[in-house]
């Protein structure tokens, strides 16, 4: 089992307070995204700045695209991301146009979706998901815990690279223990902190408690 990786995700509502969080933080963390919030406050302009502050690191922009999948990861492409994010509402159609245009598509994993579904996603070359928990459903009073380790299980049975996300914190991580997670995808809990540095850092000395 490899090590999970870290992912920033930069859900601000403008890009220079993103591009600060990055400059500290780009370095400790693997992979860097530009998140659903400042890719509709700032645009493509987000990954370019991404691009041109960090040329080899890893980039996902997250439009959680539902249409036009092809032109959408065209121009991100163009911006320079690595990877795109589409809904899993999104038609298998949708996916295959992105996929033929970015490096990888990653299916985001909302609200009502099915193992059929998801076997469909792999039947046409798409095996990465997100699994997430909505910032809403936790604001309303969700939580994590075993209902979404046995579909991360399923999923991962099922030949998907899997990155979880949505309000986590260090703790949160102690769930996944021993279980093969592709990614650990975190925004607030890095970029609200206190010392987003430190916040960096305890994430990653945590994944290396857990599975190194
Ligand atoms: C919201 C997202 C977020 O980028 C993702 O959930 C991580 O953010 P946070 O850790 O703040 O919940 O995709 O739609």
């Amino acid at each position: 089992m490899s090590l999970p990786k870290l992912q920033i995700a930069c859900d601000h509502n403008d890009l220079p307070s993103a591009l600060s969080d990055i400059k500290a933080v780009g370095d400790i963390v693997d992979i860097l995204e530009v998140g659903t919030v400042l890719l509709l406050q700032a645009g493509d302009e987000a990954v370019k700045c991404f691009r041109a502050l960090y040329p080899d690191k890893e980039i996902v922009a997250d439009p959680k695209c539902a249409d036009a999948g092809g032109t959408v990861a065209q121009n991100l492409k163009n911006a320079g991301a690595d990877y795109m994010t589409c809904i899993c509402s999104a038609a298998v159609a949708t996916m295959e146009a992105a996929a033929k245009e970015i490096d990888q598509v990653q299916v985001e994993l909302y609200g009502d979706w099915t193992y059929e579904q998801a076997q469909e996603w792999l039947d046409a070359g798409i095996d990465q998901a997100i699994y997430h928990q909505s910032r809403d459903a936790l604001l309303a009073g969700g939580s994590w815990g075993e209902k979404d380790l046995n579909k991360v299980k399923k999923l991962i049975e099922m030949g998907f690279k899997v990155s979880v996300t949505g309000g986590l914190d260090v703790e949160t991580l102690e769930l996944f223990k021993g279980v093969d997670v592709y990614t650990f995808i975190t925004g607030r809990g890095i970029t609200q902190a206190p010392d987003p540095v430190k916040a960096a850092n305890d994430f990653k000395n945590k994944i290396e408690e857990l599975w190194g």
